[in-house]
C-alpha cells in the first residue's frame, strides 16, 4: 500500500486531478497554485469547526501577494440553503471577485456543495479547489461535480454540475473528525463496493477494525479506491442523464426522504441515512426476488461491522410515518416520468436501475 496517490479525472472539457495522502497540502503547493495560476484573490469558504481546527494549514501556503478573504458558515446541513448562497454571492461581489479568482472550499460535504454551487453561478464560473475535511467529502462529495443546496421540498433540489480545478484529500484532517462522522463516511465507501467491486467489499469487511481506528495506509487505500470507482461512473455519465451515473445513488432515494423527515438535523447524518437507505434498497431487492437472503444479510452485517445503522430502529426516538417517507420520495430528483427510480442489486458488485415497483413492495421494504 502506498502513502499517496494522484488520480486523474480526464473529463473532456474540465479534466482535474485528485491528490490523496497524509500531509499533502504543503507538498502540493506548486500544483495548487498552477491550477489557479491567474488568481489574484482567494476566497476561503469554511465552517466554524474547521476554522478553529485546520484553517491555518491552508492560509499558510497562500503566497503573500494574493488577497485572501474567509467566509465562515455555522456548521451543519441546515446552512445548506439558498439564503447562505445569497449571502456568499454578496460577499464575493463586494470584494470584486473576478473570473480568474478562486474559491477554496475547506470543509465537509456541506461546505463543498455550497462552495461548488457558488463557484458555478458567480460570474458564470470561477475557479474552485476542494479541500475536503470529512471522510464522506473525501470519498464522495468533492468528486464528480454535483453541487447544490436543499429546498423545503427536498434535498439538493437546487444545483448545478461544476467540476473543480483540483481536489486535495488530506487524511490529516480526519484525525479530528468525531467518530460518528467518520463512520458515516464509510457508508458511501461500502456503497461503492456493493455497486461495483466485490473484492473491495471483502477487503473492507476484513479491515473494518483498522479503518475505524484510522489506520492511515488503509484509509488512504480506501479513499483512493472509492474515488476511482466514483470517477468510472462520472466519466460514463458526467451530467447524470443516461442512467449510468444513477447507480451512485444506491440507497439515496430512501436516504434523502429520511433526511427530509428528520429535517436535515443531527438526529440523522447523511451517511447514516445512506446506510439505512442501502439496507432498505437491499430489502426491496430481496422482496422482488433479485437478491438472495444470504447476500442481504451479508450486506447488512457490513454496516453493523462499521457501527452504522441499518433500519428505522435507529430513529425510534422520533415517530416517522411510513406514509411520510414514501411521500417524500416523490420529490426525489431520481424520479422519471412520475415513477420512482430505484437502484436495486442482484449481488455485491451488481446494481441496476428499476422503476416498475408497486407501492406495497416499497412499503414492505421500509422498516
Ligand atoms: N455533491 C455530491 O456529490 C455529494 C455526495 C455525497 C454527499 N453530499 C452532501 O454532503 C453533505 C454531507 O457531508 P458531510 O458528511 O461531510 O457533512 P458536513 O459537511 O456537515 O460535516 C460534518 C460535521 O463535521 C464537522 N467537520 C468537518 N470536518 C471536520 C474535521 N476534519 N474535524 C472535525 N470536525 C469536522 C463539520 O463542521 C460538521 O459539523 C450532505 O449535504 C450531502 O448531501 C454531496
Amino acid at each position: 500500500m502506498k502513502n499517496n496517490y494522484s488520480i486523474k479525472v480526464p473529463l473532456k472539457n474540465s479534466p482535474y486531478e485528485i491528490i490523496v495522502g497524509k500531509n499533502v497540502i504543503e507538498k502540493n503547493k506548486k500544483k495548487i497554485f498552477s491550477a489557479i495560476k491567474d488568481a489574484q484573490k482567494i476566497f476561503i469558504i469554511t465552517d466554524t469547526v474547521i476554522r478553529k481546527l485546520h484553517l491555518k494549514k491552508i492560509i499558510k501556503i497562500i503566497p503573500k501577494k494574493i488577497f485572501v478573504k474567509t467566509f465562515v458558515i455555522s456548521s451543519g446541513e441546515k446552512m445548506k440553503d439558498i439564503k447562505t448562497i445569497n449571502k456568499l454571492i454578496s460577499f464575493l461581489l463586494k470584494n470584486n471577485v473576478s473570473r480568474n479568482d478562486a474559491i477554496f472550499a475547506v470543509g465537509g460535504g456541506v461546505i463543498g456543495d455550497i462552495s461548488g454551487f457558488l463557484a458555478s453561478i458567480t460570474l458564470r464560473g470561477v475557479n474552485l479547489i476542494h479541500f475536503p475535511t470529512t471522510l464522506l467529502a473525501q470519498v464522495d462529495s468533492s468528486v464528480g461535480g454535483k453541487t447544490g443546496v436543499n429546498s423545503s421540498y427536498g434535498k439538493n433540489l437546487i444545483g448545478t454540475f461544476y467540476q473543480p480545478n483540483l481536489v486535495i484529500c488530506d487524511t490529516i484532517f480526519l484525525s479530528t473528525l468525531p467518530k460518528r462522522e467518520l463512520t458515516a463516511g464509510y457508508a458511501e465507501v461500502i456503497k461503492y463496493s456493493i455497486i461495483y467491486d466485490k473484492i473491495f467489499f471483502n477487503w473492507l469487511n476484513k479491515n473494518s477494525k483498522g479503518l475505524l481506528k484510522l489506520d492511515n495506509l488503509k484509509v488512504i487505500k480506501t479513499i483512493k479506491r472509492s474515488v476511482e470507482i466514483k470517477k468510472e461512473f462520472v466519466l460514463k455519465d458526467e451530467k447524470d442523464i443516461n442512467n449510468k451515473r444513477a447507480l451512485l445513488n444506491f440507497g439515496h432515494t430512501f436516504a434523502h426522504s429520511l433526511e427530509n423527515c428528520t429535517k436535515y438535523s443531527k438526529i440523522l447524518l447523511h451517511g447514516e441515512a445512506v446506510a439505512i437507505g442501502i439496507c432498505m434498497a437491499c430489502k426491496l431487492s430481496h422482496i422482488l426476488g433479485f437478491l438472495s437472503l444470504n447476500n442481504y444479510f451479508k450486506i447488512k452485517n457490513t454496516f453493523i461491522k462499521f457501527e452504522l445503522p441499518f433500519d428505522l430502529s435507529f430513529l425510534k426516538r422520533i415517530n416517522i410515518k411510513k406514509k411520510e417517507i414514501v411521500k417524500n420520495m416523490i420529490y426525489d430528483k431520481k424520479n422519471l416520468k412520475g415513477k420512482i427510480n430505484f437502484i436495486l442489486c442482484k449481488d455485491v458488485g451488481s446494481a441496476f436501475v428499476y422503476n416498475k415497483i408497486k407501492k406495497e413492495f416499497i412499503n414492505k421494504s421500509i422498516s
